[in-house]
């Protein structure tokens, strides 16, 4: 479709480096990335499209004991569903992380603009993660049971009623970027007259 536009190469599809490029990383390098890169990120993120002005996200930067209690909990649910071995491993995953962010959503009650508010939300998420991805900083965006977990909304200092969780989002400068394939565009994008 862009080819068919005036001064849209399909040669240079416009988008690459960040849209194209950006991957999900769980394995990051120790060096932790500029705080003062995490906040413009979250900074520039929150000029996302949001329904009726809501600016219905909110970010939460994790500090030392946030993160202790955090891992606690997951190495917990780990133990629970997974055994000893894996609560140990994910212990030493997650204390690897440089920082640790989670975005949440604020809740109005009302179904559908709940929706939007959470789709306005992804938007804030996406664009954070590329300003990261710009400055050389990649992420994870996690949903895992411990985001669920209503110890997670007590440390957040919300409760489930007011503000749902979007995502956890592990981050740090990658140690190791995955390839990541999608679906040629002609599968997913369908013309119509
Ligand atoms: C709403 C949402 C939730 C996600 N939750 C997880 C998760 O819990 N664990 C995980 O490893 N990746 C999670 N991801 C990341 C996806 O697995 C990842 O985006 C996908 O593998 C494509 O890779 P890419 O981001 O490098 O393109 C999540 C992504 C989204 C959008």
């Amino acid at each position: 479709m862009a080819g068919s536009r005036p001064g849209l190469s399909t040669e240079k599809p416009p988008g690459r480096r960040l849209v194209r490029e950006r991957r999900t990383v769980a394995l990051f390098k120790p060096e932790p990335p500029p705080r003062e890169l995490l906040l413009a990120a979250a900074d520039a993120a929150r000029w996302a499209p949001n329904h009726h002005l809501t600016e219905p996200w909110r970010f939460y930067l994790l500090g030392a004991r946030s993160v202790r209690t955090m891992i606690a909990i997951a190495e917990e649910l780990t133990l629970v569903r997974r055994g000893a071995g894996a609560a140990k491993k994910r212990r030493e995953l997650y204390e690897a992380v440089p920082w640790w962010l989670a975005v949440t959503c604020t809740r109005s009650g009302d179904e559908f603009r709940e929706r939007e508010d959470y789709g306005a939300c992804c938007c804030a998420v996406q664009n954070f993660m590329l300003c990261l991805w710009e400055g050389g900083v990649a992420c994870k965006w996690s949903t895992g049971a411990v985001t669920r977990d209503e110890r997670f909304y007590e440390l957040l200092g919300v409760s489930p009623e007011e503000e749902m969780v979007v995502g956890l989002f592990s981050i740090g400068y990658p140690r190791i970027v995955p390839e990541q394939k999608r679906r040629p565009v002609g599968e997913i994008l369908t013309e119509l007259a």
